[in-house]
């Protein structure tokens, strides 16, 4: 039974750390490791879409690749639907990948080359034991939900064969064949051309919310969160910075990141190109963070608190900030 208001996957303060560079880099006196996801805490209801918001770098993928356990956690955990991803096994994690898909950013990397879009579909349900019997039905049925007409004529096609919107279907379609609970789609439109994006995007959007998926957006682009997501969450340097709904962000950003991200997108809309972040591009070196508030070295309000004392993620109104302003403010 779907229950609309427990918990699908509840993050407890997650952390994925790459080790990184080895002796000459040590002596050079870089740390070791990467901070990719960096005590992330966050709760996602069933059939909730939330949109993953940063700067390239920020850990956006990194996220993503925990939530569809690509990766296993460093620290803290990720359970969904009560059971903890570090501990899956076996039958378990193979019903766990059957259940939760990962929609890649580069649908060109996505599919193997030498399959036509038929083997490219019948691998994930020969997989799942589905009989050879019923595949092309399946198929079928997938290529129309992501709204290809005459899905017949792709079957024997290869990808080169397809344009760049075509193929981002098709993928979908793959990530989509086995009726999964949860999606983590990873920039799926930012290969594409501008023109064909709002086409794949309201493809994604009425798919959500026919099959009542819980899904995960990830993007560096508000405009285009906002189209797709009622929530937000604002990343930076491997930490949430900002949780809430999207139109409360977008007319009230509280954290000067947020504030930075929407003042770049004066007029959101997935067809338009917007101004660079006021704060100037350039996160800085994630081996080498800055104390404290991570985004203290951009920040115009930072303050001498901001330098010594990690702001922690507490709730404001609708939102939940992570800034020292906040914490003023109470
Ligand atoms: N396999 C890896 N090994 C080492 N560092 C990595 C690896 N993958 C990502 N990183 C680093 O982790 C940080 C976050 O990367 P990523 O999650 O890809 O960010 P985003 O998707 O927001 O652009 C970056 O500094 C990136 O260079
Ligand atoms: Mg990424």
């Amino acid at each position: 039974m779907i229950d609309q208001f427990t918990p699908l996957i509840e993050i407890n303060a997650a952390q994925l750390h790459y080790r990184v560079g080895g002796a000459m880099s040590a002596l050079r006196g870089n740390p070791p490791v990467v901070k990719a996801v960096d005590g992330v805490s966050i709760v996602i209801r069933r059939g909730e879409s939330v949109g993953l918001l940063g700067e390239s770098g920020c850990g956006k993928t990194s996220m993503g690749r925990l939530l569809l356990k690509l990766e296993d956690v460093t620290g803290g955990d990720i359970l969904f639907d009560g059971q903890s991803l570090s501990t899956l096994k076996g039958a378990d994690l193979k019903r766990y990948r059957s259940r939760a898909q990962f929609i890649f950013q580069n649908p060109f990397d996505a599919v193997n080359p030498r399959f036509t879009i038929r083997q490219t579909l019948s691998e994930p349900l020969e997989n799942a034991g589905i009989p050879p019997s019923q595949r092309q039905d399946k198929i079928i049925a997938a290529l129309e939900l992501v709204r290809l007409s005459e899905p017949l004529q792709y079957l024997d096609r290869y990808p080169h064969q397809l344009s760049g919107g075509q193929l981002q279907r098709v993928v979908m379609a793959r990530a989509l064949i086995l009726q999964p609970e949860f999606v983590v789609a990873d920039e799926p439109v930012s290969m594409l051309d501008v023109s064909v994006r709002a086409g794949v995007l309201n493809v994604f959007r009425d798919v959500r919310d026919r099959l009542g998926l819980t899904a995960i957006y990830i993007s560096h682009d508000l405009a285009l969160v906002r189209y797709v997501c009622e929530r937000t969450i604002v990343m930076y340097l491997g930490k949430v910075m900002e949780d809430g709904p999207t139109e409360d962000i977008v007319h009230e950003p509280l954290h000067p990141y947020a504030k930075a991200l929407v003042a770049a997108v004066p007029v959101p809309h997935p067809d338009q190109s917007h101004d660079p972040l006021p704060i100037g591009r350039g996160a800085p070196d994630p081996r080498n963070p800055p104390s404290g508030c991570v985004f203290r070295d951009r920040c115009p309000y930072a303050f001498d608190r901001c330098a010594v004392e990690i702001p922690q993620l507490q709730q404001a109104g609708t939102r939940k900030v992570a800034c020292h302003l906040f914490d003023e403010a109470n």
